[in-house]
C-alpha cells in the first residue's frame, strides 16, 4: 500500500482534492461559534474518524483542504453544496481545526500512518489512544511534529469498522476510501460510521466498485477476478454495490446528488467509482 499506489494515487488526487475541501467546508459550516455568533472563532475542533486509514494518505489533502478554509478558497468546487447554503450562511475566512482519529485493524498500517503525518507536518497527540498500552501502535513513540497545522491525529487505533470503540455521534465527520471493499459487512460497517457520525454529520466516501448492469462484461470479469484479488489484496472484492449499500445504511447517496458515479482513467477493472461527502440522512 505504501509503494504501489502511486498511479491510482496520482489519478484519484482530483476528486480527493475536491472532496476534502468539501468536507473542510461543511465542518467549518457547522461549527457551532460560527452559526450562533458569526464570530468567525470556533468553539472547539471537529472530531474526524477515518476508517482503514491505511499508510495514511489522505494526510496532504486534510491540511490542503483546511489552508484553503484558511484562506476562503475550500468548498467553492461543491457548487450545488454552495448554492444550497446559500451566500449568506457562508463565513468569512476562519481557522478550524480538526482532530483526527484514524482506525484500522493492521498495526503496520498504523505505523506507516504514523510516518505519514510526520511526513505531512501533522501534530501528534502525546498519549494517542491505542497507543502502546493497547498495542496498537507499539513500538513507537508519540512524536510532536508540525505544531502549527490546524490537523491533529488525536488516536491511531487497532480496531474493526464493524464494531466501533466510539460513542454515538462522537465524531461530526467520518472518511472512508477504498475500505468498503474489503470488509466482511458493508452493512454493518456502514450502520457503525452511521452511529458514530453525529446526526447532520458527514461521510467522505471513496471506493471501487462493481460496473453497472449496463457493463456486462465488466461485472463478469469483475465476478471472475475477484476470489483472485481478494488473495492478492488483503480481502477486496471487486464486485461489491456499495453505492446501494451506502444508501440503505441510512447515507444520502443519491446518485446524482451527493454520490457520484465515475470510471477513474487508467484504472481497468477498478475503474468504477462512487465518491461523495454524503449526509446523515
Ligand atoms: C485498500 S486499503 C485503503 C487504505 C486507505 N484508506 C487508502 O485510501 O489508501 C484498505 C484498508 O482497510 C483496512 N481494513 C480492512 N478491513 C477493515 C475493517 N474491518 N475495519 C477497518 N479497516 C479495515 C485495511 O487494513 C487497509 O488499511
Amino acid at each position: 500500500m505504501k509503494y504501489g499506489m502511486d498511479d491510482y494515487e496520482a489519478a484519484i488526487r482530483p476528486v480527493k482534492r475536491q472532496l476534502f475541501e468539501e468536507l473542510a467546508a461543511k465542518l467549518q459550516r457547522r461549527s457551532p461559534a460560527v452559526v450562533s455568533d458569526g464570530s468567525g472563532s470556533p468553539a472547539g475542533p471537529s472530531r474526524v474518524l477515518e476508517v482503514g486509514i491505511g499508510t495514511g494518505p489522505n494526510f496532504p489533502f486534510f491540511t490542503a483542504a483546511l489552508a484553503g478554509v484558511a484562506t476562503g478558497s475550500a468548498g467553492e468546487a461543491s457548487g450545488a453544496d454552495s448554492a444550497a447554503a446559500g451566500p449568506a450562511q457562508i463565513p468569512a475566512p476562519t481557522q478550524i481545526q480538526i482532530q483526527l482519529v484514524g482506525l484500522d485493524p493492521n498495526p503496520e498500517m498504523l505505523r506507516f500512518a504514523r510516518e505519514s503525518a510526520a511526513q505531512a507536518g501533522v501534530r501528534l497527540a502525546s498519549g494517542l489512544p491505542g497507543g502502546d498500552a493497547a498495542g496498537g501502535d507499539a513500538g513507537t513513540t508519540p512524536a510532536q511534529s508540525g505544531a502549527g497545522s490546524a490537523l491533529e491525529v488525536a488516536g491511531l487505533v487497532e480496531g474493526d469498522v464493524g464494531s466501533l470503540p466510539f460513542a454515538d455521534g462522537e465524531f461530526d465527520a467520518a472518511v472512508c476510501t477504498l475500505v468498503l471493499c474489503s470488509v466482511p459487512s458493508q452493512a454493518a460497517a456502514l450502520a457503525e460510521l452511521r452511529r458514530v457520525v453525529r446526526p447532520g454529520g458527514s461521510l467522505l466516501l471513496i471506493e471501487h466498485v462493481a460496473a453497472g448492469p449496463e457493463r456486462l462484461l465488466m461485472r463478469l470479469a469483475q465476478s471472475v477476478l475477484t476470489p483472485l484479488q481478494r488473495a492478492l489484496a488483503d480481502g477486496c472484492c471487486l464486485n461489491r454495490d456499495t453505492g446501494r449499500a451506502v444508501a440503505e445504511a441510512g447515507w444520502d447517496a443519491r446518485e446524482g446528488g451527493a454520490l457520484r458515479r465515475f470510471d477513474l482513467e487508467g484504472m481497468s477493472i477498478l475503474a468504477p467509482h462512487v465518491a461523495g461527502v454524503l449526509p446523515r440522512a
